[in-house]
């Protein structure tokens, strides 16, 4: 019996994928604790490509329990879509082996649209966000109107709920030339799906206290990146929820238990999707390279990814937030390319060092970061699951990187495939 946690170091598409999939296989229970369907996964099972955004990804192994915690905002309707295209292809999505937060939060096809005038009424700080709602289902939650899963089993809650935020949100679309919307079509279209989601829907924070209690291995799995931290991340520029270890049990119900494995997963580079600062991207030829052979193209808005070596001041703090007792490095066969790397030790700011993000977004966008350069090895690396068949001068990146961050590297990820990881650490 265990509890892992597992979160991205970075901003985001780190390959957490491969290994909360990896991991998964070990465990009975997969929770997501936070964020919604702007995340985005693509897994491969039985030469079947599955795109999942916000299903727990042990949703394809048949005999494990996927839960969606209370942290969660959930689209009823894109939930209901993820479920019939997984069992479009044989598999089966009962209510015994997916359970929802009876507390979480729904995000309606309104919260899609005030995502959308948010971002254009922005002047100069757009955040270029996944425009899936999220921002506003999460203001309304602690606003204190939003619709909750457990209120869709009371027909008047969910008028008189609908109307308050038609009525809220009124002036924002008057103003914006919006058409208003049809209550009566948004109240029905939640009446409608209401018995759907209600059969999965059950006490949470009593069944994974239970699990535990049981001895059963419960693994959390995050969603974007820590640096998209609404409180830690580079604010304004983050998502709507707190995306840090911490925030899996606040976002489960699941009581502070200690937490066996504290994974971070970190990209051998930096990749960030949407708007805001990023000290050491590189917009020359060599982030050209990353985002090439990195094919660094975001899953849900196939936006390009901006790309940048990899910044170890970021990380240091973030796996101080996190408590992070184990990095997973992924995509270290992407740096193969390359005569030196650099890896970011500090930042300037004007004549000041910094050894950590300043929380000011007037100084995150001054920060010129400070490298230390190492040799590369200019062989592909793509494939290999032994840590000694590395080249040596990978073997000292490595090195280097856990001892400057004072963490294990236990899980090395050398291609996307499933098998080409090299894992130093006995997890189970
Ligand atoms: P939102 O979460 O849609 O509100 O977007 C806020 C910011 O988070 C934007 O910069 C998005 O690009 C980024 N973001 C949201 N989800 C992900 C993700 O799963 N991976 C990477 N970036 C993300």
């Amino acid at each position: 019996m265990s509890i892992i946690s597992i979160v991205g170091l970075q901003w985001g598409d780190e390959g957490k994928g491969k290994i909360v999939d990896f991991l998964s296989e070990k465990s009975d229970v997969v929770v997501r604790f936070q964020g919604g369907h702007n995340a985005g996964h693509t897994i491969v099972a039985n030469d079947i490509t599955y795109k999942l955004n916000l299903l727990p990804s042990n949703i394809l192994r048949q005999n494990k329990i996927s839960v969606i915690g209370n942290g969660v905002v959930i689209d009823p309707f894109h939930l209901i879509e993820e479920i019939k295209k997984i069992e479009e292809n044989g598999l089966t999505v009962t209510p015994e082996r997916l359970i929802i937060a009876e507390n979480a939060t729904l995000i309606l096809p309104i919260h899609k649209i005030i995502d959308e005038i948010n971002e254009s009424l922005r002047s100069k700080d757009k955040i270029g966000t996944t425009k899936r709602g999220i921002g506003p289902a999460y203001s309304d939650k602690v606003s204190r109107r939003a619709i909750r899963v457990c209120d869709l089993s009371d027909e008047n809650i969910i008028e008189q709920k609908v109307t308050e935020i038609l009525n809220f949100y009124a002036p924002l679309l008057n103003a914006s030339n919006q058409e208003s919307l049809s209550k009566t079509k948004i109240v029905s279209s939640l009446k409608e799906i209401a018995p759907q989601i209600l059969a999965y829907a059950k006490p949470v924070w009593k069944m994974l206290n239970e699990y535990n209690k049981s001895k059963k291995t419960i693994m959390f799995e995050g969603a974007q990146g820590v640096m998209l931290d609404i409180d830690h991340g580079t604010y304004p520029f983050v998502t709507s929820s707190n995306t840090i270890t911490s925030q899996s049990f606040a976002g489960s119900g699941l009581g502070c238990t200690p937490i066996t494995h504290n994974i971070g997963v970190v990209k051998a580079y930096t990749t960030r999707v949407g708007e805001g600062p990023f000290p050491t991207e590189l917009s020359n030829n060599t982030g050209a390279i990353l985002k090439e052979k990195g094919h660094e193209f975001g899953t849900v808005t196939g936006r390009d990814r901006r790309c940048g070596w990899i910044d170890l001041v970021q990380l240091n703090q973030m796996i101080q937030i996190c408590g992070i007792n184990s990095i997973a490095l992924t995509k270290l066969d992407v740096l193969s390319e390359f005569e030196s790397i650099n890896l970011c030790t500090k930042y300037l700011i004007g004549d000041e060092e910094y050894d950590y993000l300043p929380a000011s977004q007037t100084l995150q966008q001054q920060i010129v970061p400070s490298y230390i350069s190492v040799p590369g090895w200019k062989s592909d690396i793509s494939g290999i699951k032994e840590y000694s068949q590395l080249p040596e001068n990978a073997k000292s990146l490595i090195e280097k990187i856990s001892n400057l961050l004072e963490t294990n590297i236990d899980i090395i990820s050398t291609s996307p495939r499933r098998e080409d990881t090299i894992i130093l650490r006995d997890f189970f």
